[in-house]
């Protein structure tokens, strides 16, 4: 993407050495990136591996001598994007909150223009304590943003809130921050993904192979656009994204109530979800014990989600998903009158190395207004990126 900068700010907690792979993480998305490490980081981890990974320079404190002629503190919070402080410590916290420019970190952040986020990492009684919260809120109040730490076993020993979350999850919050086109800005994204499950009896159901991949990239495209997402995922192995409103369904029944619950409120709904389309006529309260014959399961239809939206769509922008193996243009066509769609993404999957599961798409999108768009294939996050450039272009 770009070559924007992002200054990372390190400060003395053990959480010091994985700053080290967000590193690694914004360098590999592109990012320009520039260390400042507190003295006490510096006890942690050594500033060379810092440097190492961001090819830049790591400035460590006030009166290390200028390279050229700018004061760096100065110069660094100009060429800021983004600050981003891994792990943010207690001390930190409570320095900003407080005025206190006493160190190159303290006052990096104190001169810039940009966003400034800190992404917390310390001890469950620190992170609770009254007066660290009460300067967490004092900042938010200030337009700082926080990135919450995770709940588990912590490097002193002790579980419970105060991880820093995964080195991924914090690169994902970034680049998402200083994603470029903004313009689902004030609209109200649903996105569904995944597959629905039928189930037989306790213990067994009947599912599809739909991974989940495509609907979760559409819905964290359109959160880095700016829009208001809320995810309905069915069962599915994917990390739930930040900054959705993500809701877990399993069966057809229930991702059609969900999905109804949050339609008219949507300016744009996507449906990628593989929905069942059948479901046993009997769900066996007991499990089925096996016998010598054969076994035979009568199944019913499932509601049509996409259907029923297409019949009460008011003003939303509806976009359905078509998996064909034959005919796609022709069969992708046909759904588009017969579910009132305004567009359908179409895929082959016949295609080895697309579709379920896999990593790469290759899409058609057709519109009602008669055009079609056959992408390359790409990776899912760029289909999604196609997607809403489309759905965004005036007509
Ligand atoms: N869909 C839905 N509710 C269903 C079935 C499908 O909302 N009960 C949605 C899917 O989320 C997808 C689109 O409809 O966006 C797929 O249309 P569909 O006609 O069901 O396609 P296929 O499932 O591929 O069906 P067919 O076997 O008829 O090709």
């Amino acid at each position: 993407m770009s070559s924007k900068t992002v200054v990372l700010g390190v400060c003395g907690g053990i959480a010091a050495y994985k700053a080290l792979d967000v590193v690694s993480r914004l360098k590999k998305k592109n990012f320009d990136v520039h260390v400042i490490m507190t003295e006490s980081a510096c006890e942690f981890v050594t500033p060379l591996s810092f440097q190492s990974l961001s090819q830049n320079m790591v400035i460590k404190d006030m009166f290390d001598e200028p390279k050229a002629w700018e004061i760096q503190h100065i110069s660094l919070a100009k060429k800021a994007d983004l600050m981003l402080i891994v792990p943010a410590t207690a001390n930190v916290i409570g320095k900003v909150a407080n005025g206190i420019a006493d160190d190159m970190l303290s006052t990096t952040i104190m001169a810039t223009k940009a966003p400034v986020v800190f992404s917390p990492a310390m001890n469950t009684n620190m992170y609770k304590n009254p007066i660290v919260q009460a300067n967490i809120e004092k900042l938010k109040g200030f337009g700082y943003t926080f990135i919450n730490p995770d709940s588990g076993r912590l490097a002193c020993g002790d579980n419970g809130e105060g991880k820093l979350p995964d080195t991924s999850y914090i690169a994902e919050y970034v680049t998402s921050m200083l994603y470029d086109i903004k313009d689902l800005k004030g609209k109200k994204v649903l996105v569904t993904a995944g597959p629905t499950v039928a189930p037989v009896d306790p213990v067994r159901f009947i599912g599809n192979n739909s991974s989940g991949k495509m609907g979760y990239a559409i819905a964290e495209e359109a959160r880095d656009r700016g829009a208001e997402v809320t995810l309905i995922s069915g069962p599915c192995e994917l990390k739930a994204p930040f900054g959705l409103n993500i809701v877990n369904v399993n069966t057809t029944e229930e991702m059609y109530n969900s999905v109804l619950e949050h339609f008219d409120d949507s300016n744009i709904v996507i449906k990628a979800a593989a929905v069942a389309d059948y479901k046993p006529k009997v769900y066996s309260e007991k499990k089925i014990k096996k016998s010598e014959d054969d076994l035979t399961i009568e199944f019913e239809r499932s509601r049509d989600i996409l259907k029923t939206l297409g019949e009460k769509k008011t003003n939303q922008i509806l976009v359905g998903f078509a998996a064909e193996s034959n005919d796609l243009i022709e069969n992708a066509t046909k759904k588009i009158k017969k579910k009132n769609l305004d567009y359908i993404v179409a895929n082959d999957i016949t295609q080895k190395d697309t579709g379920f599961s896999s990593d790469d798409n290759l899409v058609t999108i057709l519109s009602k207004y008669g055009d079609s768009y056959t992408l390359d294939k790409m990776p899912k996050k760029l289909v999604a990126r196609e997607l809403f450039n489309l759905l965004c272009k005036k007509r």
